[in-house]
Formats: structure tokens, C-alpha cells, sequence
């Protein structure tokens, strides 16, 4: 038997509302897109929310829409999924990335002000595996700095820092829907901002550069080619683009998904935080592992469940001590071999070959993501993993870790 790393929860709920679509002529542009918008930012508490096809294009148009370029820099996090930081390679502009903090393993804030220069336009902040921690620091050093902070939360949806929902602090947030995701779309991603400029931007950006205001005052979006290739003049419509686009639509199909999802977004954090709170238990006794828990102020909304192995991450002078990197990949080889998947989240962004090689990346240039790198175990987590699979997840891992 396998137990798996994630697994979608869909339910036939959610089968019957992309039925329904399906059965519609509204494919894409239709009601669904704009009721999943609509559900979002009343969810999150913004004015606005723009869907995408993936959180990487959500991230992409936010630095378009903010107007980062060639010759900008924007700060992030080494400790992340790649696309938080090519997609400000993708609007040309450069990544510079401060170390993060050994415990939350965001963004230290103390490190960041030593990154910027006179080119930072912004600061990407992920809440790494949903943890919101430092998020408000970062925000006042922005602030103080006059910088852009685009929220990269595509890991944290329901997730809240004092109180206050992550997608909320940035100028501009990005939350994404692949599979593994809180709440899914099948793909899918979803900007934020209280900005209408900003927002309209990007609903331009997302659909080949069409102004939206008059696309909605000429004609409806066509469905089938006849209209398609009678919607255009050089006044407006279909066929009128008033800047460089792309095709980042979210079809009705992928939003009436989303929306059942997000309709059962309590419950989903609810088994989530039930699932972390075994891991927690069932670990706790444990002290090769440092178990994540939650930091005080922080409403975390799961992610993932990933260990690391002690004490290299807690004390970074001692990285030689504890456990090597090769002992780690044994270790997620073994549960592999025994049927459990697990995943090294994250090996470091700057030293993957081509950002290094861009950008001149050295090993030791962050030596606390480095260290939490090499130390990391993501376990199976998911809405649906039984108490059972959990104790057969941890049992195996304490075999494993005995012959290592
Ligand atoms: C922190 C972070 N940023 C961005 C993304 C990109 O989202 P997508 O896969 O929808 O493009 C992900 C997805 O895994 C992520 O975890």
C-alpha cells in the first residue's frame, strides 16, 4: 500500500458543479469566473481578485501590473518554490535573496535591509509551508523603504498572522491551486490587491492584452469562431489589444471547481489541522526530528508536514554536526522503498545550476536555508490520511532513522 505525499479531496460536489459547467456554453469567461473571483476576495477580505491559470502567472502579472523591468532587483527568499523567484526573471528584473530565519524559515526580516540598494522595487514574501511568521516585520521594513510587497501565499490559503488573513499584507498577494494545494482548480492561480489599477492591469495582462472596461461595453466574449472573428475593430472588442497580453485565463470549468473547494475551505483546514496534530503527537518524543509547530500569532492553514533532522537547522554554527545531506536522501530513499513518498521541500533556489550560473550563486552564500535544505522531510500530508496511515508513516521513520 501506498501512502501518499498529497492527494486532491474532491467530492461529488465538486464533480456536479464542473458538470454543470460542462453542460453550459460558458466555458471560459463565463459566470464562473467571475463568481470564483467574487467568493475569493470576500473570503480573503480584499477589493479585488484577478484568476489566472497558475500561481507562476499570477506572480509573473503582478511584477508586469507593478511595472518591475530590466534593471530592477526584487528580494526573496532562497527557501522556496522556484517560481517565487523566476518570475521576477520573467519581467527581466533581477532576484536578490536573503537568508531566512532558522525556526519560521521565511525571510529573516533582520537580513532583508542589508539586500536592498538602490534599484529593490519590491520584496516577494512567501509564507513558507503556510507559516505566516515575520510577515508583519517585513511589511513595516517595506514600508519604511517605499517597496512593493507582493505576497507569494500560493502555500498559505487560510492562513492568518494576529488575526489577520495572509493575501491581505502585500500591495499585490498570489495564491495557487495545483493539486497539492489547499484547494484546488486542477491548475490555477489567483491575484489579490485592494488596487484597481493594479487589478485591472492584470485582467487585461491575463486576457492577450484586451482592455477589459471595453470588451464588457462592446460585445460579450465570444464562444464559438463565427463571433470570434466578427468581434474585432479598431475600435474595440475581441479583436482589439491595447498592450502586449498573454493567455492566463482560468476556464469556468477550473473556477466552478474552485469554488466548491473554497466553499469547504473551514473543513479542509480543520482535517488538515487534525492531520498535523498526529504528526505532532506521534512525534513528539522524537529528538532526531525537529517537528514544526505553530509560532505564536499564527493561524496556520497546512500545507505540508515536513520534518527536519536534528540539531543542524537550530544552531547554524554546527552545521558539520548532525546529520549530512547524504544521510537525508538515504533517509527519503528508504521511506520511498517502504511506500511511503516523501519530498526534500526545498532545495535551495540559488543553487540550482541555472540561477547560480546567471547570477553567480556560491554554496555558502545562505547558510541557514542551506543548512534547513539539507535537513528537510516533507511526510505524506493530506485532508484525507487516516490516523492509521500516519502511525505507519512515523513508526517507518523511526525505523529508518534507527539505520542511519
Ligand atoms: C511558494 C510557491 N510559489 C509559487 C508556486 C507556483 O504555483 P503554480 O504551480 O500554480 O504555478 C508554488 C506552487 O507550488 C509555491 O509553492
Amino acid at each position: 500500500m501506498q501512502i501518499y505525499l498529497s492527494r486532491p479531496d474532491i467530492t461529488e460536489k465538486e464533480i456536479e458543479a464542473v458538470c454543470e459547467v460542462l453542460r453550459s456554453p460558458n466555458l471560459s469567461l463565463g459566470p464562473k469566473l467571475t463568481e470564483f473571483e467574487q467568493v475569493f476576495a470576500s473570503y480573503i477580505g480584499t477589493k479585488r481578485a484577478v484568476a489566472v491559470n497558475s500561481g507562476t502567472s499570477g506572480l509573473f502579472l503582478c511584477m508586469l501590473a507593478l511595472g518591475i523591468e530590466p534593471g530592477d532587483e526584487v528580494i526573496t527568499t532562497p527557501f522556496t518554490f522556484i517560481a517565487s523567484a523566476t518570475s521576477v526573471m520573467m519581467a527581466g528584473a533581477r532576484p536578490v535573496f536573503v537568508d531566512i530565519d532558522p525556526v519560521s524559515l521565511n525571510i529573516d526580516p533582520d537580513n532583508i535591509e542589508a539586500g536592498i540598494t538602490e534599484k529593490t522595487k519590491a520584496i516577494v514574501a512567501v509564507e513558507v509551508f503556510g507559516n505566516p511568521a515575520g510577515l508583519d516585520r517585513l511589511c513595516e521594513i517595506a514600508q519604511k523603504h517605499n517597496l512593493a510587497v507582493i505576497e507569494d501565499s500560493c502555500e498559505a490559503l487560510g492562513s492568518a498572522l494576529n488575526g489577520k488573513k495572509v493575501g491581505t499584507f502585500g500591495t499585490m498577494s498570489v495564491f495557487g491551486f495545483y493539486p497539492n494545494k489547499q484547494i484546488t482548480t486542477g491548475e490555477g492561480g489567483m491575484i489579490l490587491t485592494n488596487d484597481d489599477t493594479l487589478a485591472d492591469t492584470c485582467v487585461s495582462l491575463r486576457n492577450q492584452g484586451r482592455d477589459p472596461h471595453r470588451l464588457a461595453s462592446t460585445s460579450p466574449p465570444p464562444v464559438c469562431f463565427a463571433s470570434r472573428s466578427s468581434g474585432g475593430s479598431s475600435k474595440g472588442g475581441w479583436l482589439a489589444h491595447d498592450r502586449l497580453g498573454y493567455n492566463f485565463r482560468l476556464s469556468d470549468i477550473n473556477c466552478a471547481l474552485g469554488i466548491v473547494q473554497l466553499s469547504r475551505i473551514d473543513q479542509i483546514k480543520a482535517k488538515r489541522r487534525q492531520v498535523a496534530k498526529w504528526y505532532q503527537e506521534m512525534l513528539a518524543d522524537e529528538d532526531r526530528l525537529i517537528v514544526p509547530a505553530e509560532p505564536d500569532g499564527c493561524d496556520i492553514s497546512w500545507f505540508v508536514f515536513v520534518v527536519r533532522l536534528a540539531p543542524s537547522v537550530v544552531d547554524v554554527s554546527r552545521l558539520a554536526d548532525g546529520f549530512t545531506l547524504a544521510q537525508r536522501d538515504r533517509i527519503l530513499h528508504e521511506m520511498k522503498r517502504q511506500n511511503i513518498q516523501v519530498s526534500n521541500y526545498f532545495p535551495p533556489v540559488h543553487l540550482q545550476p541555472f540561477m547560480a550560473g546567471q547570477f553567480s550563486y556560491n554554496q555558502g552564500d545562505f547558510p541557514v536555508t542551506e543548512a534547513v535544505s539539507k535537513s528537510t522531510i516533507a511526510l505524506p500530508f493530506h485532508n484525507n490520511l487516516t490516523k492509521d496511515e500516519v502511525a505507519i508513516v512515523c513508526k517507518t521513520l523511526r525505523k529508518v532513522l534507527d539505520i542511519n
